[in-house]
């Protein structure tokens, strides 16, 4: 579904983002891994290359540096002029806590991977995107978007921005080729799972290799829907 499509995917040395890239090289797109971990990143490379026999491009970023972002930006828009697939999955679940016990540290770092950072590549990236026949952005939200859990406030605000930030895009991108939207993944049996849920037994969850058709399913072209919240339910 994805041959020669150019696919940037953030968080990709982690349980979800590394799923994608996978499914992603199986099903023939180019993949632009971006994740903090030079490490990691080789290793994600070697596993693509087994899967497809094509190399990704690795990008070592933080995200929390925004600048790094203008600058991919430019880089990828010299090099490839487009891309085609985006998904906005890096995430951190910051500290578990009422509200007034989150450090102010924290509360920003929160916003600034989980959100400010989304808001900055689609700033940076539209020019890219508008090269593309049929651009699909996918931003990873969760379920507490929309739920008010308590001692959850700091992942859930920036997850509920998130989804504003997404889907109000999606209106403005309405009349283009650029399709946007969200995705729940609902729980998924990751390293940020097991650090929200200690008591829970990881083998009852979905893994995320079954997850990642999904989102390929939505970064392909043929996916239309817009502004729209997919929720996976495992099969
Ligand atoms: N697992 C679930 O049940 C679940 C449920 C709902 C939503 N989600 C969402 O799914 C997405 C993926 O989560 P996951 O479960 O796969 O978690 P994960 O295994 O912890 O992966 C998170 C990824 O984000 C990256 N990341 C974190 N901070 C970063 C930074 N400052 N700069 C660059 N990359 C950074 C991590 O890189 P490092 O390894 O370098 O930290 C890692 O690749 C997240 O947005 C999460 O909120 C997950």
């Amino acid at each position: 579904m994805l041959k020669d499509r150019l696919a940037l995917v953030t968080g990709a040395t982690g349980g979800i983002g590394r799923a994608i890239c996978h499914e992603f090289a199986r099903q023939g797109a180019h993949i632009i891994a971006l994740g903090r971990q030079a490490t990691a990143l080789q290793t994600l490379d070697d596993e693509i290359m087994d899967i497809s026999g094509k190399s990704a491009t690795l990008v070592p970023m933080d995200l929390r540096k925004h600048d790094g972002i203008d600058v991919l930006g430019h880089t990828l828009y010299e090099r490839f002029g487009k891309l085609d697939i985006f998904v906005g999955n890096a995430g951190i679940l910051g500290p578990i806590s009422p509200v007034g016990h989150i450090p102010p540290k924290k509360w920003d770092e929160l916003l600034a991977v989980n959100l400010t950072a989304n808001y900055r590549f689609i700033r940076s990236f539209e020019p890219l995107f508008k090269k593309s026949d049929a651009a699909r952005l996918t931003f990873v939200s969760s379920g507490v978007a929309r739920r008010y859990k308590a001692f959850w406030s700091g992942y859930a605000t920036t997850k509920a921005g998130l989804e504003m930030l997404a889907l109000t895009y999606a209106e403005e991108m309405k009349n283009s080729s650029i399709k946007v939207n969200c995705l729940n993944p609902g729980p998924i049996r990751t390293k940020m799972r097991a650090e929200a849920m200690p008591g829970e037994d990881p083998e009852t969850l979905p893994t995320p290799d079954q997850l990642a058709p999904l989102v390929a399913k939505m970064s392909s072209s043929d996916y239309d829907k817009t502004g729209h919240l997919e929720e996976f339910s495992a099969p």
